[in-house]
C-alpha cells in the first residue's frame, strides 16, 4: 500500500494515484448499449463475476469499416434520486488523441486508464476492418479524486462520423471513500 503510493509520488501522477488508495468501486453491472449497431456486430456483451474479485466485461464485437474518426464520449452520472450528469464529461476525436495523447486533465486520466487496460484500442487510426475481443474492469484506482461517495452511471460511447455508432457502454457502480491516503498522509 505505502510503496504504491510513494510509486505514484515518484512518477507524479496524482490523479490515478490518490484515486488508488482513496476510493473502493464496486461494479454492480455492465450494459451495452445503442444496440444493435449500424455497422459493428455485437457478438458477446456479458459480466464475468468472479469470486473474490470484481466483476468484468467480455465484449466481442466485429467492426467491418475502417474509420478515420471516432469520437469519444465518456460521461459520469451521479445518482441523486435519478441519474444527473456528473463532473466528467469527455468528448474528443480518439484518432486525435492517439496521435497527440492528451498532457493534462480528465483526457489524460482516461487516455492512461485505456494504455493500461486496453492497449490495442490506441493502434493508429484507421481504426476497424476487425474484430476485438475484450475483457475489461473498471479498477479502484481508475476514479478521479475528490469524488463524493454514492452511486454512479458512468458511460462510454464510440461514434463514427456522421452519426454511426460503433459500441456503446453503461457501467452501474458505488463507489465508497475509505480514506486511506489522507491517513497516512497525517502519520
Ligand atoms: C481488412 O483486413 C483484411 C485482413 O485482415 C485485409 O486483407 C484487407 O485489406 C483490409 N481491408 C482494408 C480496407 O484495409
Ligand atoms: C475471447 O477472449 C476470451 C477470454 O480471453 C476467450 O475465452 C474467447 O475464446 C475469445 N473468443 C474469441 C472468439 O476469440
Amino acid at each position: 500500500m505505502i510503496s504504491a503510493v510513494l510509486i505514484c509520488l515518484l512518477k507524479n501522477i496524482p490523479i490515478i494515484c490518490t484515486g488508488a488508495s482513496s476510493y473502493s468501486i464496486t461494479v454492480k453491472k455492465y450494459v451495452c448499449i445503442d444496440t444493435p449497431y449500424k455497422e459493428s456486430t455485437l457478438y458477446v456483451c456479458k459480466n464475468i463475476p468472479r469470486r473474490n474479485a470484481p466483476t468484468m466485461i467480455q465484449v466481442l464485437i466485429h467492426v467491418p469499416k475502417l474509420y478515420d474518426i471516432i469520437l469519444v464520449k465518456v460521461s459520469l452520472f451521479y445518482k441523486f434520486s435519478t441519474y444527473q450528469p456528473f463532473l466528467i464529461t469527455v468528448n474528443r476525436d480518439a484518432c486525435e488523441s492517439i496521435r497527440n495523447p492528451p498532457q493534462f486533465g480528465i483526457e489524460k486520466h482516461v487516455y492512461d486508464i485505456v494504455q493500461e487496460t486496453v492497449p490495442e484500442l490506441l493502434a493508429p487510426c484507421p481504426s476497424g476492418n476487425r474484430t476485438y475481443n475484450i475483457t475489461w474492469y473498471l479498477q479502484d484506482r481508475h476514479a478521479p479524486k475528490n469524488i463524493p461517495a454514492g452511486d454512479y452511471k458512468l458511460q462510454v460511447k464510440l461514434q463514427a462520423l456522421p452519426d454511426v455508432p460503433v459500441f456503446g457502454m453503461d457501467v452501474y457502480c458505488s463507489v465508497r471513500s475509505t480514506g486511506i491516503v489522507s491517513k497516512f498522509m497525517l502519520q
